[in-house]
């Protein structure tokens, strides 16, 4: 089966004589047994809302369609999901190595919480090499945790030499998949342990629901994630599971158009005097573009671009002159945004020094033509204020 495919037919109900196209939303904290026997038996079925419904089942199944894992769970954020598969894997007196470009939330985690519980963290320059990942590894590193590519500075990372270097020291190897969304990227099939993502983006793909996948690829690597998952006291709505699933059954035509949308702004924005230069792993002049064409089938909405140094006013100007582009954190939902991101505040193994302001676009899906014709007004607007 193609991925369009198991995106329409994965986490369906099945049941006789006749069942909805969707599987429907399951609301429920207490389940009730018919008999002893049953319920004696129940820690094999649904047996309590925090467990899952069959709800969250669909939407798991449907996950670990599309990942190519062996089993996928929800968390109530993108940001639990990362979190919660990290605390699976270490204790005090263990050390993990991170990608310098993570999301910021995800590493203050590791930088400032695991830190009360004697759990040390590395940060990796995101394009290292198998052999600076060795140099780095510790005999009690548990973990790699990487981002690719990296949501504000897009560097592709080598995931099959940093899963190689994680299997030679018996560490996991845990991958942010949020911006390929399992669609363009396959992190478990490139050796990954676990892929995540925040399905808060692109699987529900509608700006309106948080959610977290985290799947594994292995069944002992599931049970670790579950435990957490489970000791932790994470739910999930079955509200949001639903949504989440039929964001899904659209993920394809949506991802293909929100690619299509972001190589005209790419090809478009290449030819403006305002740009220093290009975030976009799918461009050729890219770092990382190589690595990108070689691991990934395609590349999604999100990209970033760095201004010639301007003065405050001009990027105010520019930014207030949308029409369409909105100014907003997150991404992955249907709409155009534009945000000035800051990656400098959050490096600590690599510093990012161009000296203009870098903007974070995620193209939607939105006329082409529109969204050009706002960005258009928006350099208008910035061209107006440095007279
Ligand atoms: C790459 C990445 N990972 C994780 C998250 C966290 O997701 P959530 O906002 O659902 O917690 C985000 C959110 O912006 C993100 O961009």
């Amino acid at each position: 089966m193609k991925d369009k495919t198991r995106l329409v037919a994965a986490g369906r109900p099945h049941h006789r004589p006749a069942h909805p196209v969707n599987t429907p939303v399951e609301r429920a904290s207490t389940y009730l047994f018919p008999s002893y026997d049953d319920y004696l038996e129940g820690a094999k079925a649904i047996t309590y809302g925090r467990l899952g419904t069959p709800t969250h089942r669909a939407l798991e199944d449907a996950v670990t369609a599309l990942e190519g894992g062996y089993e996928t769970r929800l968390a109530p954020s993108g940001l639990q999901a990362c979190n919660a598969a990290i605390l699976a894997f270490v204790a005090a007196g263990d050390h993990i190595l991170m990608t310098d470009a993570a999301y910021d939330p995800t590493r203050k985690f590791c930088e400032k919480f695991l830190k009360r519980f004697g759990v040390e963290t590395t940060f990796y320059d995101p394009v290292a090499g198998k052999d600076d990942i060795a140099a780095l590894m510790r005999p009690n590193t548990k973990l790699i945790f990487a981002e690719s590519p990296g949501s504000l500075t897009f560097e592709v990372q080598d995931l099959p030499a940093l899963a190689q270097a994680a299997q030679e020291a018996r560490a996991k190897l845990i991958v942010d998949n949020t911006w390929g969304a399992g669609y363009f990227y396959k992190p478990i099939v490139l050796g990954a342990d676990v892929s995540i993502q925040a399905g808060t983006k692109y699987l529900a793909g509608h700006a309106d629901c948080l959610i977290g996948t985290i799947t594994s690829a292995d069944e002992q690597t599931a049970q670790k994630i579950y435990y957490a998952l489970l000791q932790l006291g994470s739910n999930v709505s079955a509200d949001d599971a639903f949504m989440t699933l039929r964001g899904m059954r659209t993920l394809s035509t949506r991802l293909d158009r929100h690619q299509d949308n972001a190589n005209e702004l790419v090809k478009w924005l290449g030819k403006r005097s305002e740009l220093a230069r290009i975030l976009h792993p799918a461009v050729k002049t890219c770092p990382g573009h190589a690595l990108w064409k070689r691991d990934f089938t395609g590349a999604s909405g999100l990209f970033g671009a760095v201004l010639k140094p301007a003065p405050l006013p001009a990027l105010k100007a520019f930014f207030n002159a949308f029409k369409l582009f909105g100014i907003g954190f997150s991404w992955g939902g249907f709409e155009s945004l534009c945000l000035h991101v800051r990656p400098e505040q959050y490096r600590t193994a690599t510093s990012w020094s161009e000296e203009g302001a870098v903007l974070r676009f995620h193209a939607g899906l939105e006329d082409i033509d529109d969204l050009k014709a706002d960005l258009d007004r928006a350099f208008a607007a910035m061209a107006s204020a440095l007279k």
